[in-house]
């Protein structure tokens, strides 16, 4: 999208170094955003600072796991900003596949940990820290996965934690709905994409792919970009009346 539809929004996007959240932290950059994308490694961060260079915005250090940071780097976002974020896009999650006996428990639990008790602690501070000053067309956005819909063996644990995250886009644009204007006033969305490539997905053997790739409408794996242009759609003021859904962007795939 080239018209700067966005300007003056502060965006916060997590996991923004490589992959879908790197496509998104351009794309709202890309629409006049002053995108802020975080990244665990100092490598990242440097990455993601020359990325946004010539938009404005910035990188910060933000691991999902170190859930007693997020306020400050909330307040990092406001400082730099000017302004609290009033966009976030909750893209940063990991998977780590097992056959469901040969789970350990552990895998379970980081995975829980990083893509679903993260997100959530970091939503519960960015909107309490609105107090009575909610921006306008706040956005939740919440990058979940259709394995949260459909499963898929071997990842029993990633399939609870997205289908965990599509039922808190819907509990949470329903609660939070409730509340006056001053305290949120915008929407929450969730998006489930299907084979994208990215890091996550570039281990898959040909065979996997050829299949999926057979499997969906479009007969082909999904971008980046593919993902990362919904994300710009419903970051838009316009698309107010959009609210806790879960889109599917998979090419029409039936696994
Ligand atoms: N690639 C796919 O096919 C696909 C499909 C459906 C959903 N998704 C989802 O899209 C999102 C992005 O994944 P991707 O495909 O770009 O893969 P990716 O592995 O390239 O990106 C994942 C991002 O999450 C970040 N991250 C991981 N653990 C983190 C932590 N503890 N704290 C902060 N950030 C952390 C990583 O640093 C990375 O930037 C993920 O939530 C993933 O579950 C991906």
């Amino acid at each position: 999208m080239s018209e700067r539809v966005l300007s003056g929004r502060v965006v916060l996007v997590t996991g923004a170094s490589r992959g879908i959240g790197r496509a998104t932290a351009l794309e709202l950059a890309g629409m006049g955003a002053n995108v802020f994308g975080t990244s665990r490694t100092e490598d990242g961060v440097k990455d993601i600072a020359e990325m946004l260079a010539p938009f404005g915005g910035g990188a910060i250090q933000l691991d999902l796991l170190d859930r007693e940071s997020f306020q400050d780097r909330l307040d990092t976002v406001a400082q730099g900003a000017g302004a609290a974020a009033s966009i976030l896009v909750h893209n940063g999650g990991i998977t780590l596949d097992a056959p469901f006996l040969a789970m350990h428990p552990g895998r379970f639990d980081g995975v829980m940990d990083t893509n679903v008790r993260g997100p959530f602690e970091l939503t519960r501070r960015w909107v309490s820290g609105f107090g009575k000053a909610c921006p306008a067309d706040a956005r939740a956005i919440f990058i979940s996965s259709i394995v949260g819909i459909d499963g898929n063996p071997g990842q029993a644990n990633y399939g609870a934690s997205k289908a965990a995250l599509n039922s808190l886009v819907r509990t949470l644009a329903s609660e939070l709905g409730g509340y006056k204007p001053e305290r949120w006033n915008g929407t929450v969305n969730g998006i489930a994409p299907g084979f994208i490539q990215t890091a996550m997905t570039d281990g898959l053997k040909d065979e996997i792919v050829q299949t999926v790739v057979e499997r969906t409408a479009s007969r082909r794996l999904g971008t980046p970009e593919d993902v990362a242009r919904v994300v710009g759609f419903l970051a838009l003021p316009a698309s107010d009346f959009i609210n806790g859904q879960v889109f599917r962007v998979d090419g029409g795939i039936r696994l």
